[in-house]
């Protein structure tokens, strides 16, 4: 305890001394563990990490101008602390705001401002900012302006645009990483770096390959996508007694090949059904069409006449209400989505999740096996999200970004076991659940590597040692998470990072240790 009393205070008298030389005023940026506001700080959407790692941060530091961030940094590498930096905190893994080893937290929430430009149709939006703060942001400058990234309106942007973003618009207009045009970083000497100074190699990095390993992204420019004043929602679930099995099956025949203004997400869940007792497979199927109901009756009547959807189950609205829908906040006023707490399906829990890539239609005795795992876990607890890929998301090649899942990809599957007690068992119960089923799937999904979607941190995937690690260990889960693409992060990582000061237990690793 004494000897991470004096790194905290070390880090504290560097951080003052700097701040000093800079005329800044630490009182609003530097949090310890006695100071009122760290705990809330500390906070994240997901328990689970926090309850399984002995360390806390020595200090939390909110900056508000860029020499605060170069100070920590200076600190950091002076005192041989690591910094961890956070956005929104919505790792799934929490390496954002845990470690193993004494830690200071670089929280970049109070870099939160935008500017949009409604006539080239760009947006500079610092890092701290929410995706729901975005939204809203650009919906009030515009009705036909928007940005395709996630669901989940208090993730940051920091570490979800770096990393992949995938939203209800990704078949229409892909991930949000594909819409970086410029972006402002600070490498480990504290320099500022945009697209023309950092090169071409950095800049591919950084539009998919996650921000971690390279440097503290500030801010990204955006390129905005154009969308109709009115777009259609709707959610449409079927039980197995109403055929969800074989609506299932051929969802998977068409999902990644409709209309691409369509987005056919299906979330599966057990429930008990009210009417036999026994659980029962809801299939519910999500989607967002770019245009009226009018024009998305015909073409799901054609393309998907089992589903019977009616005019009835569509809902017109703008897109900025359809953001407010799809996170499960349709009666609230948009300015929730400025809040940065989770709330509603998003609020506070133990979460473990995974993920995994299908290129064959899962036949239906694998989608069977499927269920029996959903049956087997606490009721509305565990989920499964396919997402469809195909569309735009194919528009780019394998290689184009660090995002390599692209053309062959019909759909992601996102595994998720949620719980709300504390507790080993718990823990274990769930954890094993879900690597249990992960082990089922092995033979319905994609192989040599089988794919990972790395915004779905997952470190059952493998972890880097805290000292060096090799390229052979780190290839364990980088070519998951990037395919071929994580020889080119290597090699970025080589130039622009080679002494490994940004790292954490899955960052890219540099060659020359
Ligand atoms: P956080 O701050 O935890 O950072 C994540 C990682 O990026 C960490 O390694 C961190 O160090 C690094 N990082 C953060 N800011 C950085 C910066 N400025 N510079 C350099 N590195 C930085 N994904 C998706 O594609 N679609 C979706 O719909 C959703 N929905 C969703 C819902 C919920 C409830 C959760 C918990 C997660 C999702 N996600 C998602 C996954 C999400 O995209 C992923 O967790 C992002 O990394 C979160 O970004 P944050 O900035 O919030 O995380």
């Amino acid at each position: 305890v004494s000897s991470t009393q004096d790194h905290d205070k070390h880090f504290l008298e560097c951080l003052i001394d700097q701040f000093q030389s800079s005329n800044a005023d630490p009182s609003n940026v530097v949090y310890n563990p006695n100071n009122a506001s760290y705990a809330s700080l500390l906070l994240a959407p997901n328990l689970r990490p926090e309850s399984t790692s002995p360390l806390r941060p020595l200090l939390i530091v909110t900056p508000y101008y860029e020499h605060e961030i170069r100070a920590v940094i200076y600190c950091s590498k002076k005192l041989g602390t690591q910094m961890r930096v956070r956005s929104g905190g919505h790792d799934y893994e929490g390496l954002s705001y845990i470690s193993g080893i004494p830690f200071v937290i670089l929280d970049m929430r109070n870099f939160r401002s935008a500017s949009i430009n409604t006539k080239d149709k760009t947006a500079w939006v610092e890092v701290g900012m929410t995706l729901g703060q975005l939204y809203h942001t650009i919906a009030r400058h515009s009705k036909t302006l928007a940005f395709t990234a996630g669901v989940c309106p208090t993730v940051g942007l920091g570490g979800h645009i770096s990393g992949g973003g995938y939203g209800m618009m990704s078949r229409k207009h892909s991930i949000a990483a594909d819409h970086i045009i410029d972006a402002k970083v600070m490498n480990a000497d504290g320099h500022i770096v945009d697209r023309r100074s950092m090169g071409e190699d950095l800049f591919w990095a950084i539009r998919g390959g996650g921000g971690t390993s390279f440097g503290i992204v500030l801010a990204f420019k955006l390129q905005l996508v154009t969308i109709p004043e009115t777009v259609t929602v709707f959610k449409v679930s079927r039980t197995s007694e109403q055929n969800a099995t074989s609506l299932v099956h051929k969802w998977q025949y068409i999902a990644d090949r409709i209309d691409q203004n369509i987005l056919l997400r299906l979330f599966l869940r057990s429930i008990t059904s009210p009417i036999h007792g026994n659980r029962t497979i809801h299939a519910t199927f999500t989607t967002l069409y770019l245009g009226r109901a009018h024009d998305l009756l015909p073409i799901m009547q054609e393309k998907f006449p089992e589903l019977g959807l009616v005019q009835e189950d569509c809902i017109e609205m703008s897109w900025i209400e359809s953001a407010l829908y799809f996170a499960g906040l349709r009666n609230e006023s948009l300015d929730i989505l400025l809040s940065r707490t989770p709330t509603g399906i998003f609020a506070r829990n133990y979460l473990k999740g995974k993920s995994d890539y299908v290129r064959q239609p899962i036949p239906v005795t694998g989608l069977r096996g499927m269920w029996r795992f959903l049956h087997e876990e606490d009721e509305h607890m565990a989920e499964l999200q396919f997402s469809p890929y195909g569309g735009a998301l194919n528009d780019y090649s394998e290689s184009e970004t660090p995002f390599a899942h692209r053309a062959g990809f019909i759909f992601m599957i996102h595994y998720a076991v949620t719980w709300n007690s504390s507790g080993n068992s718990e823990l274990e119960r769930h954890m094993n659940w879900i690597r249990r089923f992960y082990s089922y799937m092995a033979p319905y999904v994609s192989k040599n590597p089988r794919a990972a979607y790395f915004n779905y941190r997952d470190l059952d995937l493998g972890t880097n040692n805290e000292g060096n690690t090799s390229y052979a260990q780190a290839s364990v889960w980088g070519l998951k998470y990037f395919g071929n693409n994580f020889n080119r992060l290597v090699r970025v990582k080589t130039k622009v990072d080679p002494s490994n000061f940004f790292r954490n237990e899955q960052s890219i690793p540099p060659l020359s240790l």
